[in-house]
């Protein structure tokens, strides 16, 4: 019995990855947990017999389809012997279109007709002209494969999917993410994810978990509302999964991606986001100072802080925000009374520039410090500020109430670093380093009994201003403390 496929809808696809038969049963029980339809690749199974072949078909409670990627003898016997036992689907690539015939013979499975690029994305004048190449063979599905080399390639997949029925197309590579992930918006029949991290069976593919749980994936259609964080590193971004779980309390049917960018990328990227309807973004390292250029306006804090960490689309135009200082200030009130303190800012940077621009628009008496002098004297000078070097910040750090590291020590490779070893005792200590939660600097401040408030809060608050923003409510404290949960289990 063959079982039915609705073909209009996009199905998650688990690609089975084992070295036997044995393995294969087991994941493929696995894998119909959640897969609409298992993938079997015949390739990775050492040994595969006709009889190992049957068994595993027979065992299928989903839609199956047989793939053998690679060349050996065998291969063309078992795709027909899997034809003649009933499997849904064979994926045959390209180069065996010749056996397109022998297959409409043996059975009724039916045939996904694929190409694969495995260095580039072409363009997409390319792209058609191999999809119309490949119609020729009359297949029943077409799949047509890229491998991304730039974050835009993946919008030449949604406009070649624009018009397209039956076909299958995504690009593979960590900057082909987002194509397998809006897979349901733009219409590819299939999009593959791994069973597990170490069952992937192509470069980019997600878990089939991460898939679920983070994106929702089953539930992209053509109307959900794309955001996303824009970062040189935002794969390692955790807003992905604060803002999605904003989205999914709150019932909104929108997603947040991760978009690595790199510099020589961005103009194009902003123009894509804005050509393909892409609701807002999240700006974060590198980019922040430069994608204003590339916006139609900037609001009075970003402009007042000189960078954007937010865009929101509002009818086609792309104005530029920026919720880091309220991130840091509403994180700060949360445990103290600001006004009337006196605030250490360590550092000078942009996340700097953020807070101390919130904290004097409060009307806060700031003292900055960092490493490299003038830069303390030079942002003090445009907010009308102190500032001292960070050896007499050291020296003088008790004359404070509350003092914020807004370095980047303590980080990624710069974890074990502080910007000051002599804490003193019970004051307010705050730290925007979020990975790791607890720094060396938040440690110290907890030995000598500070009231710490550590980086996650900051990334939180500052998300919450973001949905603000996108979406024009509030979030109500429920779902801030799911959020505030959620946090303390993935940093
Ligand atoms: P961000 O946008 O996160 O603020 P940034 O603009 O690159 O990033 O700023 C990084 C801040 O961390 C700067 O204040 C930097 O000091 P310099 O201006 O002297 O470069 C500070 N910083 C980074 N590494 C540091 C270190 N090892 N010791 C002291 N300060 C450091």
């Amino acid at each position: 019995m063959l079982f039915s496929v609705n073909d209009m809808e996009t199905k998650l696809c688990i690609p089975i990855v084992a070295e036997t038969v044995e393995e294969a049963l087991e994941d493929l029980r696995n894998a119909e947990q959640y897969a609409d339809l298992v993938e079997l690749r015949l390739d990775h199974i050492k040994n595969i017999s006709k009889q190992g072949l049957r068994e595993l078909i027979a065992a299928r409670t989903k839609p199956l389809i047989v793939a053998y990627r690679g060349e050996k003898a065998e291969k063309r016997e078992l795709l027909l012997e899997a034809v003649e036992a009933g499997a849904e689907f064979i994926d045959l690539d390209e180069s065996e279109k010749n056996m397109i015939n022998d297959v409409r013979k043996k059975g009724k499975t039916r045939i996904i007709l694929s190409f694969h690029d495995f260095t580039k994305t072409p363009i997409l004048e390319e792209l058609k002209q191999k999809y119309k190449e490949m119609e020729g063979y009359h297949p029943d599905f077409i799949k047509i494969v890229a491998t991304a080399t730039s974050i835009n390639d993946n919008f030449k997949i949604f406009e070649f999917l624009k018009d397209k029925k039956k076909c299958i197309a995504f690009c593979m590579g960590i900057k082909g993410v987002i194509s397998r992930i809006l897979a349901p918006k733009y219409g590819s029949f299939l999009t593959f994810a791994a069973l597990k991290e170490k069952k992937v069976s192509a470069p980019g593919q997600l878990t089939a978990m991460e898939m679920i749980n983070v994106y929702n994936v089953k539930n992209i259609n053509e109307e959900t509302e794309i955001y996303g964080i824009v970062g040189a590193a935002a794969e390692h971004s955790r807003s992905p999964q604060i803002h999605n779980s904003f989205f999914h309390e709150t019932s909104e049917n929108a997603r947040f991606l991760s978009f690595k960018v790199e510099e020589k990328e961005l103009k194009k990227f902003i123009d894509n986001l804005q050509k393909y309807h892409f609701q807002g973004a999240a700006i974060t390292m590198p980019h922040k100072v430069a994608v204003m250029q590339y916006l139609d306006e900037i609001d009075e804090t970003a402009a007042g802080i000189g960078a954007v960490n937010t865009i929101v689309n509002n009818h086609g135009r792309f104005i530029g925000y920026n919720t880091d200082g309220y991130g840091a200030l509403r994180a700060l009130k949360d445990k103290t009374e600001v006004r009337g303190k006196k605030v250490l800012v360590l550092g000078a940077g942009g996340a700097s520039r953020a807070i101390v621009y919130g904290l004097r628009k409060e009307g806060i008496r700031v003292t900055i410090s960092n490493r490299t002098l003038e830069k303390a004297q030079q942002l003090a000078e445009e907010f009308y500020t102190d500032f001292l070097s960070l050896a007499d910040a050291e020296k003088r750090a008790s004359e404070y109430d509350i003092i914020i590291n807004a370095t980047s020590q303590g980080m990624g490779l710069q974890e074990g670093e502080t910007p000051l070893v002599n804490l003193p005792e019970k004051k307010v200590v705050m730290d925007i380093v979020s990975y790791p939660s607890i720094t060396r600097f938040i440690k110290l401040a907890q030995q000598n009994k500070c009231t710490v408030i550590t980086g996650e809060k900051m990334l939180l608050y500052q998300a919450v201003q973001q949905y603000h923003l996108w979406m024009g409510k509030e979030l109500n404290s429920k779902v801030l403390e799911n959020a505030r949960q959620l946090l303390r289990r993935i940093i």
